[in-house]
């Protein structure tokens, strides 16, 4: 499957300069969201993962199916304000200026080995803050999962050697 048929672009959206890309045509059929979900159930199934994680709010969307296929639980990683129980945050720069990303301070055992599932890599920051925040919580990230990759922002230089799956690749 072509899962780019599956992806919307939309120029200037949210603002100018800005391309886009939409994943909600995926959600809308079951073929390509299977297409999808069994990519990252594979490929989490190659790294020694018990446990999976995603970044509000598009991260849910892959990340909750993904890790039901594999038997394995899910923790969400939430913006600032959300999470209702003792959480740790950790700072991240935007292209201008900062945001902050929280997970429950249970939500990672020590030891754990962790595979994060986002829609979309762009800069890396909310991946590079996802694994700051379980190496804080004493567990490991083994591998990182997007449905889409923008490959002239980097992104993967802020992953290291952590594997990575990207469904789709935009410039
Ligand atoms: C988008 C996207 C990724 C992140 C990627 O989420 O879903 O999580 O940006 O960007 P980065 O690699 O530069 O960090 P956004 O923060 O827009 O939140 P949303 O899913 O709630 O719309
Ligand atoms: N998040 C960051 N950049 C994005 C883009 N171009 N399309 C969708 N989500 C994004």
């Amino acid at each position: 499957m072509d899962i780019k048929n599956y992806i919307a672009s939309i120029p200037g959206f949210p603002k100018e300069g800005i391309i886009f890309r939409d994943i909600t045509p995926i959600l809308q059929d079951p073929q390509a969201l299977r297409y999808v979900t069994d990519t990252f159930v594979d490929f989490v199934k190659k790294t020694d993962a018990d446990f999976v994680i995603g970044p509000e709010a598009r991260g849910f969307l892959f990340g909750v199916p993904v890790a039901l296929e594999c038997n394995l639980g899910f923790a969400p990683i939430r913006k600032p304000g959300k999470l209702p129980r003792e959480s740790i945050s950790v700072k991240y720069g935007l292209e201008y200026g900062e945001d902050e990303l929280c997970m429950h301070t249970d939500a990672i055992k020590p030891g754990q080995k962790v595979v994060v599932i986002d829609d979309l890599l762009a800069t890396g920051g909310t991946t590079e803050a996802a694994i700051q925040l379980v190496e804080q919580m004493g567990g490991k990230v083994v591998g990182c999962g997007f449905v889409i990759e923008l490959d002239d922002l980097h992104g993967r230089d802020k992953i290291g050697d952590i594997p990575v799956c990207s469904l789709a690749h935009y410039a």
